[in-house]
């Protein structure tokens, strides 16, 4: 396997319309439903990625703002930002479009940690990541103060080895 690989060749585009199933009482996307599909076309950017099974690690906050409804169309963009040893981090936009009204909009920008694991479910070594484009290199340049905040939160680095968050806060 290469040890390097673009971005973009990790890219997925993933579309669904929002049918009575997937609605809450108000006749709107349940938010349930959107995560899934977006860990969903998320997991399928990071198998690319890393040519490899993947599990979610972390999921960053997403917040409900606008509510999609029934009958709407949701596209879902994914793309790996950045890897590092076995962990890699996925940028998901959604966005909800009427069709018949002709109206879009971006209702969704989150980000996602996916772990490469072998057959022994141990995390296993992934290619590293190339970013070509303004956009994919400032995503990659953000993506080691999010691993260092989100590893902060779970306990998993100590505040004083996050340095590149030190540096965003003044700390030092
Ligand atoms: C994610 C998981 C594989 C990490 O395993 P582990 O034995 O703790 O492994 P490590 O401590 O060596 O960490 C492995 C990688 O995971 C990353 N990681 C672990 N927890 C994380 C978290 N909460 N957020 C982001 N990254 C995390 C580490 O930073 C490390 O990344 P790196 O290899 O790129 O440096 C393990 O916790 C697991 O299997 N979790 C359950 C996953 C799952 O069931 N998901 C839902 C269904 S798909």
């Amino acid at each position: 396997m290469s040890s390097k690989k673009f971005a973009k060749e990790s890219a997925v585009i993933m579309t669904e319309m929002v049918l009575p199933n997937d609605t809450n009482t108000l006749n709107n996307l349940m938010g349930g439903k959107l995560m899934h599909w977006m860990d969903v076309v998320a997991a399928i950017a990071a198998q690319k990625h890393s040519n490899s099974i993947v599990v979610t690690a972390s999921a960053d906050n997403i917040s409900f703002q606008e509510p999609i409804a029934l009958g709407n169309v949701v596209t879902l963009k994914a793309q790996v930002t950045r890897a590092f040893n076995s962990s890699m981090e996925v940028f998901i936009e959604v966005t909800a479009e009427d069709i018949p009204a002709m109206k879009k909009v971006m209702t969704h920008r989150a980000f996602f940690t996916f772990v490469a694991v072998d057959e022994n479910n141990k995390p296993s070594r992934i290619p590293e990541l190339i970013p070509e484009t303004p956009e994919e290199i400032e995503n990659f340049e953000g993506a080691l103060r999010r691993r260092q905040l989100r590893l902060v939160l779970a306990k998993r680095m100590k505040p004083e080895d996050a340095v590149e968050l030190k540096s965003i806060f003044n700390l030092d």
